[in-house]
């Protein structure tokens, strides 16, 4: 017995698959064909036994995968796809294998790409979206960004849904983060409000991995590749001089994931400062204090800094993007800058010198192509994202959780934020490679905010 995270769909599915799977060499399959998957399939939220719970119901995920029996006609489909927000490694392979798996496996034959993001599906755009075709989409894979465009910016849901209309979309595939999926939530309520059977599926895309209830996003792998370039250069950097000092920021909102996994990657790394960890820069407890002392014992430092970690400075002016996020990539808000600056003002005037090499990779680690690793995971996605929707399930992202493909509610995405826990086994691992103290002066104190002193 399991408890369910709920999952929608648009109703009864009356028409036989067209994929046929090729029998696997195992013999007694409990039910159904080969290869399809059953909604009472489940992936365990917790596989962890917590100690002396014999009596706990787990929580499960409905299994993402092909169904047998489908909710629309394959000849009669037109399928849509946005992709919103900013860039990130792999959507172009997301979007190819999409246009495939609908195109090859299912039959769709109406693929339509709307151009830069939702601004492009806006009833009142008069942008033509592109016909997903296999020779459009064929070399797409093989380079970066996004090959529809994209955008950020407050959409209004009314005029998004008259374009599914307009353009007779029963399936629409949204690449992108919580913003995206936020829009693609808004979407399908409004659809269902108007009478419209639309499936609306979402493909979780963000470098920042900060998407609830997904263990991993596309285009993360890729960006930590790409920060460990950056580290390196800044480690080379640091140990080639006396007192060197090598920082780097990496991108991360308001999550360090990034941060945190290209510091274990690169093993070099002396501190790792994150938005989800508040450190303090003065007194005898803070990061000044222990570089000091770090560049008197070691002769160079490495620290790798989140952006997100602005937020602990006070006193800072907020800018905003379009969409209503913070930026943290402006003159005044770069932690990267600001750090930097304290650094070089500590040490000035104290007769000790230190030689500050500092590395910023900015959009680099989110507008490469994507790795081998990542164009699996996106090839994968993609393709559980076409089977959810030709079954009719609605209102969801396809996510993956402990290496297996799942269905989760946009109700519970949208209900959660996925950080860094500081309990957990990752940050535990960082402290672990780095070494590095709490940063604080106070042990007793507990502050949710970083404070930067
Ligand atoms: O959300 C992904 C991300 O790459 C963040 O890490 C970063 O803060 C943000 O996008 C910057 O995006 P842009 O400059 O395109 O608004």
């Amino acid at each position: 017995m399991s408890a369910r995270f709920a999952t929608r769909s648009l109703g009864e599915r009356s028409i036989r698959s067209p994929l046929s799977f090729v029998a696997p060499f195992v013999h007694g399959l409990p039910d159904g064909a080969p290869g399809f998957t059953h909604d009472d399939a489940g992936v365990l939220y917790d596989i962890e036994l917590p100690r002396h719970a014999s009596h706990v119901v787990p929580r499960a995920f409905e299994r993402a995968g092909p169904r047998e029996m489908i909710f629309f006609d394959p000849k009669k489909v037109t399928a849509g796809v946005v992709t919103a927000g900013g860039v990130c490694p792999g959507i172009n392979n997301v979007l190819r294998s999409i246009a495939v798996e609908l195109r090859h496996r299912y039959g769709v034959e109406r693929i339509l790409g709307f151009r830069y993001g939702f601004a492009g599906l806006d009833v009142r755009s008069s942008e033509i979206p592109f016909e997903l075709t296999t020779d459009v989409v064929r070399d797409i894979h093989s380079r970066g960004g996004t090959f529809l465009g994209t955008s950020r910016g407050i959409c209004d849901v009314e005029f998004l849904t008259a374009g599914l209309a307009k353009w007779g979309v029963d399936v629409l595939f949204t690449i992108g983060g919580d913003g995206t999926m936020r829009a693609a939530h808004m979407i399908d309520a409004e659809a269902r409000k108007r009478g419209m059977r639309v499936a609306v599926v979402g493909v979780p895309k963000t470098i920042d991995n900060d998407i609830p209830f997904v263990d991993k996003t596309f285009g993360f792998d890729t960006a930590i590749a790409t920060a460990r370039m950056a580290i390196d250069a800044a480690h080379a950097e640091a140990r080639s001089v006396d007192r060197g000092v090598g920082l780097v920021k990496l991108m991360g909102r308001h999550a360090g994931f990034i941060a945190t996994h290209a510091t274990l990657a690169s093993h070099d790394v002396n501190a790792c400062l994150i938005p989800e960890v508040p450190f303090e820069l003065g007194g005898p407890g803070g990061f000044l204090a222990w570089l000091d002392e770090r560049l008197a014992r070691r002769r160079h430092a490495l620290v790798v800094v989140a952006e997100g970690c602005s937020k602990g400075f006070e006193g800072l002016p907020v800018e905003l993007d379009a969409s209503g996020n913070v930026r943290f990539n402006t003159e005044a808000g770069d932690v990267g800058h600001l750090l930097r600056h304290a650094i070089e003002q500590h040490f000035e005037g104290s007769g000790r010198k230190a030689t500050l090499k500092y590395i910023d990779p900015s959009y680099m680690v989110r507008a490469l192509r994507a790795t081998a690793e990542d164009a699996i995971f996106c090839d994968a996605l993609a393709r559980h994202a076409v089977h959810a929707a030709m079954a009719g399930k609605t209102d969801i992202l396809v996510g993956r959780w402990h290496r297996r493909f799942t269905h989760v509610g946009l109700d519970d995405v949208l209900a959660h934020v996925k950080r860094v826990d500081p309990t957990s086994d990752l940050w535990c691992q960082v402290l672990e490679s780095t070494g590095q103290p709490p940063f604080r002066n106070s042990t007793s104190e507990r502050s949710e905010r970083a404070v930067v002193k």
